[in-house]
């Protein structure tokens, strides 16, 4: 294809096409593709040998440096990316305006540890508002601000400052005009993170790229940038007023681990003993249709609490809504009771919620799952102090699942003494082993 061919681009991820097409084929939206420009020439600064990467090195020798972390005073912070900030990296952080990104990023900037300089770049605020938002937080940290929009400018002071830690808030407004388009394009965004990225990593710095993203849950056009940065955040909410910072892409570390905080007057507060969270507390006897579920998340175990409820189905035809837990599990479970305990949810509209709103998905919960829909069918409450964890395979057997120990302990610790699941390698106390979902019904409800 000869070199800048006109080109349709589509506004949502940045995939390109020969032809005018309605849908993107890649992000399927529809309505999103315009005639791209050209794309930019390619970044300066990285012409072998100019700043001396371009000789390999043995993997020994690469060893020797190691792996070099800043580690900030946020702990949930430094948890998530997977034990501190990783020099010379580049990190997304997404989320819905007003869940607390600029915020959690001063704080992070405040929290960075000395003496390396910490540069804040701010395309969306005035100083004034950043000094307001500042003096709420309490920054004592020297955090340098640079107000400015335009990417020459700010390469230009970062060349003259070499800050260690540069956030940049947001990318979405981050412009060249090298580049001819407006701020937020994919081409734009392209450009503008290469650039910074590749500052950060040939100056062994930090950088945090600030982003908005959609109702939908996709970082606003700029999908094209997830692929460029070593870490991909994003914060988020639940019903509950605990945001979540989650990784939804580490090259330095794990994407299993939450970081749990609260907004308060002062800021984002870390949420440190997270198990209980999500715990409904109440002092008479347990409703039907409740059961809890020691969940792993991460290197820590949550205890959540899964409601179910049945209404016998309009017309017969039978519904399940559920959205933290994936319906086609819950489908899957009743099945399961229908056939193997014999009891009938196939004309039954099912209703299923995660206290807390916190969406689950690892395979644990479905014996909870399970016992929570048997107690809603039969109106038979479970015994205040159980819980249950464990897999259920589709002939009805309880199959093992990762960290059993661990949940037990959990469990134990918080006043769960009738903890139901599958074998375990030892006896323990407390723990009602089963072998099948019949067993376990049959353990639970004896009494
Ligand atoms: P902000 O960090 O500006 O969100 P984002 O950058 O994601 O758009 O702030 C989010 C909200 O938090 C804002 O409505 C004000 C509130 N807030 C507090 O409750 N306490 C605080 O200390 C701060 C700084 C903000
Ligand atoms: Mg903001």
């Amino acid at each position: 294809m000869a070199k800048n061919k006109p080109a349709f681009e589509c506004s949502s991820c940045g995939h390109r096409e020969p032809k005018w097409i309605g849908r993107c084929p890649q992000c399927g939206e529809w309505n999103t593709f315009s005639e791209a420009s050209p794309l930019p020439d390619p970044p300066r600064g990285r012409s072998p040998g100019t700043e001396g990467f371009s000789q390999p090195l043995s993997a020994i020798d690469l060893g020797r440096d190691g792996e070099v972390r800043f580690i900030s005073a946020i702990g949930e912070f430094n948890r998530v990316l997977g034990g501190g900030i990783m020099k010379g990296s580049s990190i997304l952080v997404g989320g819905e305006p007003g869940i607390g990104k600029s915020t959690l990023m001063l704080q992070a900037a405040d929290s960075f540890p000395p003496p390396g300089r910490v540069l804040y770049v701010s395309g969306e605020e005035t100083p004034g508002q950043l000094k307001l938002r500042a003096v709420r937080l309490g920054v004592s940290r020297e955090v340098e601000v640079f107000c400015e929009a335009e990417l020459e400018r700010i390469i230009k002071v970062l060349d003259n400052l070499k800050p260690l830690l540069v956030i940049v808030d947001s990318i979405q407004t981050v412009y060249s005009p090298l580049v001819g388009a407006y701020p937020g394009v994919p081409n734009q965004l392209r450009c503008c993170c290469h650039e910074l990225i590749e500052w950060a990593r040939l100056h062994g710095a930090a950088v945090f790229l600030v982003a908005h993203i959609t109702k939908e849950g996709l970082i606003a056009g700029p999908k094209v940038i997830e692929h460029m940065v070593d870490t991909v955040l994003y914060f988020d909410s639940s019903a509950t007023d605990v945001r979540f910072l989650r990784a939804s892409k580490n090259r330095f570390g794990s994407v299993d681990e939450i970081g749990l905080f609260t907004m308060t007057e002062e800021g984002l507060k870390e949420v440190r003993n997270p198990s209980t969270l999500f715990l409904v507390r109440r002092t008479e006897a347990l409703p039907p249709g409740i059961a809890t579920v020691p969940v792993h998340e991460g290197s820590r175990v949550l205890l959540m609490e899964i409601q179910a409820l049945t209404v016998p189905a309009q017309g017969g035809l039978s519904r399940c809504s559920s959205d933290r837990i994936d319906p086609r599990r819950v489908s899957r479970i009743a099945a399961v009771l229908e056939k193997h305990i014999g009891i009938k949810f196939s004309d039954q509209d099912l209703y299923i919620n995660v206290a807390g709103g916190i969406n689950l998905k690892e395979t644990g919960i479905d014996l909870a799952l399970a016992l929570a829909l048997y107690s809603a069918r039969t109106g038979l409450p479970l015994p205040g102090g159980t819980a249950a964890a464990g897999e259920i395979s589709l002939a009805g057997e309880i199959h093992p699942i990762p960290h059993l120990d661990r949940r037990i302990k959990t469990c134990r610790e918080l006043g769960f003494h009738r903890i139901v699941g599958p074998p375990p390698a030892e006896s323990l106390p407390d723990y009602l082993p089963a072998l099948s979902l019949k067993e376990a019904i049959s353990l639970v409800f004896q009494s």
